[in-house]
């Protein structure tokens, strides 16, 4: 694997976390262009379920997956997406597909796929990219890693004040169980409690981290 021409900065954690609230304000303080990881699984399972695609059956998502085309690139310091021609953005916090990302998420070629458009997004520009195994599969190489997790009392209220249905843990256990790329903490990740912090106490902690890591800010999108 190329090593990323920029700093990446990875942002692991379980569902509803606050990684994405914590990981676009931190890309604002940096100047550096946000990635969501899970909005293109997310936009994957949506694709495979417009076609019906029984996304229980890995062989049967592999096959879905085979016939399309992604484009990832970065639009003013965001990742703009399209599979076969379409954006799959506007539709990626349905409900059905919260059911359904786990199982599209667990199968090795979707993960291949994603994997490599992540990497090559690292060669246009410094980011802050989310997820799941940016900090231990995806950038294991970046020193800059966090993970996020919080109380699931205050997570799943999180959800609920956003006006979702998702099933959050057993999202995180299908996620920490699965055989490829699993959830997990990488051992050189400072790990963060979004329950007991404000954003803006995880931000000044994890602009603290990054300083005396080495890392200055500079900015590349205002
Ligand atoms: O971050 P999120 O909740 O939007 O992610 C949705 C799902 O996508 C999550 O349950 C697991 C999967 N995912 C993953 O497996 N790897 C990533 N890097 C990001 C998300």
């Amino acid at each position: 694997m190329s090593h990323p021409v920029h700093p990446v900065i990875a942002i692991d954690g379980t569902a509803a976390s606050g990684k994405s609230t914590f990981s676009r304000r931190l890309s604002q303080k940096l100047g550096y262009a946000y990635v969501n990881t899970g909005a293109m699984y997310r936009g994957v399972t949506w694709y495979l379920q417009q076609r019906n695609v029984p996304l229980g059956e890995p062989e049967a998502v592999t096959r879905g997956l085979a016939g399309a085309t992604l484009e990832t690139r970065l639009e003013n310091g965001e990742l703009a997406f399209r599979i076969s021609g379409v954006d799959p953005l506007p539709h990626v916090r349905e409900g059905k597909v919260n059911d359904e990302v786990s199982l599209v998420a667990r199968v090795a070629a979707v993960r291949k796929l994603l994997v490599a458009e992540q990497q090559r997004l690292a060669q246009l520009a410094p980011l802050v990219m989310e997820g799941r195994d940016i900090g231990t599969v995806v950038f294991p190489q970046t020193p800059y890693k966090f993970f996020l997790d919080a109380d699931a009392v205050v997570r799943a209220q999180r959800r609920q004040n956003q006006g979702e249905t998702d099933a959050i843990l057993q999202r995180d256990v299908l996620d920490q169980q699965r055989e490829n790329s699993p959830l997990t903490c990488a051992s050189d990740a400072l790990r963060l409690d979004s329950s007991l912090s404000t954003v803006d106490e995880l931000i000044a902690l994890a602009l603290r981290h990054l300083a005396s890591l080495g890392l200055k800010s500079q900015s590349h999108f205002s």
